[in-house]
């Protein structure tokens, strides 16, 4: 991604996607964070405005957002995953939506629970239809990681997704923000990285880590 490009964030005012938008804008883009409430949402813009000096974010709708942004990511909880699918299908049509929603059903979040359709991905791209190019990407990256400055990343993203095009823009895009990335493969394949999540979390509450990852080891010789 060799220019700046306008990435919108739906769910942008929580955890993970506030991390995102953070490294998204410090790469140079233009992001715009999406929630239900445009108020909560230009908070959450001007936090991260003031953190990195200027004004490449701001704030606005999930609706307004999905229709502004070239790439639109997707960061809610499962539980919201439909319906908030169903309210930006319009606006994300003949884009690239990167989905990082992990089919989570709390209380037990470090128990793997997959959806009738055997992954939140491929719900996603059965929703969007065949006009949205879904990447999945980002589930086992701690958002703690991407807030974080002062220590090297070490955990690898691995994106999936039925149009290797799109993965490429969306691997180009984590080199960006200082996280390694892969192709996994398609869309189904999803299903490894969303069950991992919680396989990490089991592994940060046995072990008192915060924000355990994985990396990739086995790398080409450059
Ligand atoms: N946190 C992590 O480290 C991490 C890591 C990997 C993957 N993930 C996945 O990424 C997604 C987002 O994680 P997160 O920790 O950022 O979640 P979060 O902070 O709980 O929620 C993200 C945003 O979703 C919106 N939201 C909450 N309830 C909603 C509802 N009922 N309907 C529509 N929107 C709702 C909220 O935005 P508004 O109130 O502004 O609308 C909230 O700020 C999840 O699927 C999670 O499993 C998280």
């Amino acid at each position: 991604m060799k220019t700046s490009i306008q990435v919108s964030i739906v769910g942008g005012s929580g955890a993970l996607g506030s991390g995102l938008a953070y490294r998204l804008a410090k790469a140079g883009h233009s992001v715009a964070i999406g929630s239900r409430s445009s108020e909560k949402a230009a908070e959450a813009a001007d936090a991260l405005n003031r953190r990195l000096g200027g004004n490449k974010v701001t704030g606005m709708t999930n609706v307004e957002a999905a229709a502004q942004g070239e790439i639109v990511f997707l960061t809610v909880p499962f539980a919201s995953h439909g319906a908030t699918l169903e309210e930006i299908k319009e606006e994300v049509q003949g884009k690239i939506v990167v989905d990082v929603t992990v089919p989570l059903v709390p209380p037990r979040v470090a128990r793997v629970t997959l959806p009738p359709n055997g992954s939140a991905a491929v719900t996603a791209q059965l929703v969007l239809g065949d006009g949205v190019r879904v990447v999945s990407a980002f589930h086992n990256v701690a958002a703690t990681h991407l807030h974080d400055d002062e220590h090297e990343h070490e955990c690898d993203v691995m994106v999936f997704g039925n149009d290797k095009a799109a993965r490429d823009c969306i691997l180009a895009l984590s080199q960006e923000m200082g996280l390694k990335a892969w192709h996994g493969g398609a869309i189904d394949n999803s299903v490894m990285a969303e069950s991992l999540t919680s396989v990490l979390i089991f592994i940060n509450k046995n072990y008192g880590i915060d924000g355990a990852g994985i990396r990739i080891t086995g790398r080409p010789n450059s």
